[in-house]
This record gives structure tokens, sequence and C-alpha cells, in this order.
């Protein structure tokens, strides 16, 4: 049930009743009320209005209210200041969307129309190299938007990009012929592969010819050499079972795993198809896509091939395109990625506009998105590393939080069995982890506390999961059957104290912030949202007893309880956060 839309409706009927010289383009907009003491929504149509048809703002305010008719949605406007119309939601509207949120499938969310077809492109860590926090915040952000944008209709494919086909091959494939230890590699083979590649990482650094050797190897692998081939397949097997442990630790999957390998034999017919067109040009011997035109760019051409014939990252992302429209008719395709590849986007995007000139590819080609993210900090304000100044670990930060949560579980709970500890552990300590991320603006570079993020009170997941698992209890103490809200008539509802207004309100608009998270791609939205919800819903349980109510106020009590409980839920899994029983 969207109010806003639905007041709109009204608003825009009004407006044809006012006798006003409406002009045919206006549109008036209706937004959630910035101060709830004057009304639940508001609307700005009569200032807009009154500065385009040159009249009081006011009076046109008036003669909007006076044609108004709100029927059982809400009230006749108010008018406040210099002309808005404040509207205030009738007792049956809110009713109405109770009833939704308890017995609808969706909790009241509006269906996307028309539904599109969406490529999110998150996570795709580089193969050999360990993923590190710097992925962990385009995995947290990405999931949370495939699964929200999911819930809202759309049709969504995921695509794990993996950099299974970058330079660093080269080292690890001198590394795995000169330094393997086969013992550790059959023990951890991510650690053993992690182990070679920094090794002669160090190595390339101080050694010409160390260099030159990687070098070597890796022009033999693109050449086709089978034994580089063969190693190079069991690194990117060997690392996509490390990897696929560590998604299922975080409840994160794929539709596919296509890496950038899967995009050679395109390359180069790609760049001679781009030449053909006079998209790309050579330029010192190697081919580039030049932007003359865009003032950003104009300066920053694209390079699609080098000299020595070599292709490129961007090379690859623009064949990943091709094959995305072809493959998947592809109408927008989201970038997760971090804001350091700004320019590389900007220059994908601006080449697809420009080879879709020049006749390539579908007439309209897909809407393209980088979803930018910032960094996560240390406590210093540097980013994130470990005491010996080494990237940290997805793994090793996965592996604190549930051992931290643990404890927390301990204190609170001791005498819960070890099992049911462990799984609250880990729920607990991925949530605290991915709300910590969610909660936060994507662009901002956050700090990374394990106090703030484990705290039970406090902007945190364990808050928001403690919230459910205490409505969770009233339903566990209820004596007989809940009750059956489908055959429940939502007029017998019936509210009287400010505290359950309140809840009600913010029940109101989850259908109102769903959608919102997809327009600026922004989860900390709804991490917001639930917040205020879960705050909402203590006040309500401190100012009114639900089991111990009287007769008539008990079943409306325990209907704010279920829809808390359910729209918690609900949100807490599309921001990818599971909620345990008990805790
Ligand atoms: N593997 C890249 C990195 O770790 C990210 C890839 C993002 N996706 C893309 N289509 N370029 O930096």
């Amino acid at each position: 049930m969207l109010f806003p839309s639905l007041i709109q409706e009204r608003l825009a009927q009004a407006l044809l009743r006012s006798g006003l010289d409406i002009p045919a383009s206006f549109e008036p907009s209706v937004t959630a009320a910035q101060d709830t003491r004057f009304g639940d929504y508001q609307s700005n149509a009569a200032m807009v209005l009154a500065k385009q048809l040159r009249c009081n703002p006011r009076e046109t305010a008036s003669a909007i209210a006076s044609a108004f008719e709100g029927g059982d949605l809400c009230d006749a406007p108010e008018i406040a200041g210099p002309g808005f119309l404040n509207f205030r939601l009738r007792p049956a509207a809110f009713s109405a969307a109770l009833a939704a949120i308890l017995t609808d499938s969706r909790q009241g969310v509006p269906q996307a129309s028309p539904p599109r077809r969406i490529v999110v492109d998150f996570s795709a860590p580089n193969v050999a190299k360990p993923m590190h926090v710097g992925h962990i915040r385009s995995t947290i952000i990405g999931d949370c938007l495939a699964r929200t944008a999911r819930f809202l209709g759309h049709e969504v494919t995921t695509d794990n990009h993996i950099g299974d086909w970058g330079t660093q091959f080269g080292m690890i494939l001198h590394g795995w012929k000169t330094l393997l230890d086969a013992e550790a590699l059959e023990a951890d083979p991510v650690a053993e592969l992690l182990r070679i590649y920094k090794e002669i990482n160090t190595l390339c650094k101080e050694d010409e010819t160390v260099r030159d050797q990687c070098r070597a190897e890796l022009v033999a692998l693109q050449a086709g050499d089978p034994e580089n081939l063969k190693i190079w397949k069991t690194c990117v097997d060997l690392s996509i079972a490390g990897l696929g442990k560590l998604y299922d630790r975080l409840d994160v999957s794929f539709d596919h795993w296509l890496g950038e390998s899967h995009y050679n034999d395109r390359l180069a017919p790609l760049v001679e198809d781009l030449i053909a067109r006079s998209v790309a040009r050579e330029s010192e011997g190697a081919i580039c896509i030049f932007f003359t035109e865009h003032p950003a760019l104009a300066e920053k051409p694209c390079l699609i091939r080098k000299a020595d014939g070599g292709f490129l990252y961007a090379t690859t992302d623009l064949a990943t395109i091709d094959f995305r429209i072809e493959q998947w008719q592809a109408e927008e395709i989201w970038y997760v990625v971090g804001a350091p590849q700004q320019l590389h986007f900007q220059q994908i995007f601006e080449s697809v506009r420009l080879a879709a000139a020049a006749g390539r590819g579908p007439a309209t080609p897909p809407a393209l998105r980088h979803i930018a993210h910032g960094s996560i900090l240390g406590a210093d304000r540097k980013l994130m590393k470990t005491r010996s100044g080494d990237n940290v670990q997805l793994a090793d930060v996965l592996d604190e939080a549930i051992t931290r949560a643990r404890a927390v579980v301990e204190e609170k709970n001791p005498d819960l069995p070890a099992a049911e500890k462990d799984e609250i552990a880990s729920i607990i300590g991925i949530g605290a982890v991915k709300f910590a991320e969610l909660s936060q603006h994507r662009m901002t570079d956050y700090i990374f506390s394990w106090e703030k993020m484990l705290a039970l009170q406090g902007d945190t997941a364990p808050y928001l999961q403690y919230s459910s698992v205490r409505i969770q209890s009233i339903f566990r103490k209820l004596e007989g059957p809940a009750p059956d809200w489908t055959a429940l008539d939502p007029t017998s509802f019936t509210f009287q104290d400010e505290s359950e207004t309140r809840l009600l309100r913010l029940l109101a608009r989850f259908a109102e912030v769903v959608p919102s998270v997809l327009d600026d791609h922004r989860p900390n939205l709804l991490a917001g949202y639930l917040l205020e919800l879960a705050g909402a819903f203590h006040a309500f349980f401190a100012a009114c007893p639900v089991l111990k109510a009287e007769v008539s106020a008990r079943t409306s009590r325990l209907a704010l309880c279920a829809a808390t409980n359910k729209v918690l839920q609900t949100g807490l899994g599309l921001l990818g956060i599971r909620v345990p029983k008990r805790m």
C-alpha cells in the first residue's frame, strides 16, 4: 500500500476540480512529512503551481484543499507555512496497511512496474589473491541490492566477474614452478597460493630476472601453453572452492561465475570491430578509444589493446557487456565496485555509448551504473591493515566476529545448548559485520569497530535481531493459539496511545522505504528505517502492556507486535541478515 501515490492520485483529481488553470504536464509530488506533528505526508504542489500561474500560494493551496476528497484514506489537507499541504492518514488507512503487512506475502510492498532485467556485478575478487575487506563492501552491498531488486519483482541475474586472467598469473605460475610446497597446498590451498604470490611479488621488486621470468610465463599462458594452462586452471579451481566456502558463511550466492577468462575469445574480434566502426583507432602502436567530445574524458582515452597485442581490463569489460546483452537481454547492469575505479567505468560507459552511436549492439543499450563505495578504515583512520601491515582478510574478520558474538551469547544465555549457541553466534557475528556496512552511506569511509558493531544497544544488527527475538518470545508466551490475521476485520483494530500510532505510522512506511533503496542504490535507507522502527517498538512496548492488556486492546497490540516482527525479518532478510529464535 503506497500512500504517497494514493494521495497523489486524489490530489490530481482535486486539481482538476479546483477550477485552477492546471498545465497539462503538471504532476503533484507527495512525500513523507518531515515533522509528523503536522501530518503524515506533505505536498508542495500548491507552491509550485502558484509560481507557474503567478498567483498567491496560500490561496492556491486553499482552492486545492477545498476540492480534495480523501475518502477513507486521509482528511482534507491542512495548509501550513507558505502553502504546504499536510495530509493526515485516517485510522482506516493505517489499519489497512497493518492488515497488508500481516497477511500479504510482500507485506504491502508494491511490485516494480515494469520489472527490469538487471545484471548485478559484485564481489568479483581476484583469483589467488585473498578476498580482503575491500571486497567485503562490494559483496555485502551487491548482495543486498540484488535481494531488494528481486523482492520488488525485477528479473535479477547475479554474476561474479572474478579476476581469473590478470597479470598476477605470471607471478603465480613462476611461483608454482619454483616455490610450491605440495603439502601446504593440500592443507590450505588458498593460503599456499597467497604465499607464493607474495613471495614472488617481493622477489620481483628486487630482481629484474625474476620479473622477466614472470613475464615469460604470462606470455606462454596467453599463447596457450598446455602446461601453464593446466596450472592456471588448477589455481582457479582451488580459489573458487575457497571463495565458495566464504560466500556460504556469508549466505551470498551468484547465478553465474563468469570470470574475465570467459571472454578471452571475444577480445580480438571486439577490438577489430571497434576499429572498423572508427570507434577505436591506433595511437603509438596501441589501440585506444578517444573521447574528444567528452568534457571530463577528453584527455583520458581508453586503452583496449597494448602495442604488444595484449588486451586489458577495459577490453574484457566491453566484451562482457556484449555477452550480458546477448545472453541475458540485460536492460540494466549495476557494477558494485569501489570508488577508485570511477574513471574506468566512465570510460567503459562512454565507449558503449560511442559504439552504439556507430551501430554496434542493440538500438537501446542497457543502462549502466557504477554503484561506487568508499573504504573501510582502521581505528587510525587509515586503510584497515593487520598488525603486520597486510590487508585484513575477510575470513579472519568473520572468525573474530563470531568469536566475539559467542561471548555475548554465553553471557546472556549461558543455559542454551552449545550447538544452538554456535548457530546464534554465527547469525549475530555475520549479521553485525553486514549491518555495520549497510547502515553507512555507501560512499562514506567508515571506521571498523568491533565494540560498536556488536553492541546490543545502538545502531547495530544485534539490536534489531534482539527486537525480533523479543517479539517472538511474546508469541511463545501467548496462551492459546496466535490470532489468525487473515480472518480478522481490520476495522476492528483500535489504537489510542501515542506510542501505538507512532509505531503504526512507521510500519505503514515500509512499502515506501523498500523501493526507495533502489533510487540511488542505498541500503542504508532501509537500515536506518529498521532502527527507527525498532526504537518505536521498544517505546511502545515500554508504554503499553500487550499480554496483560484488556481484551479490547490486546488483539490490536498483538497485531502491532506481529507486524513489527514481520517487517524486521523481511527488512533484515533484504539486507542479507538472518534472525535467530533466541539469543
Ligand atoms: N576484479 C576487480 C577488482 O578486484 C573487480 C571487478 C569488477 N567488475 C567489473 N566488471 N569490472 O578490482
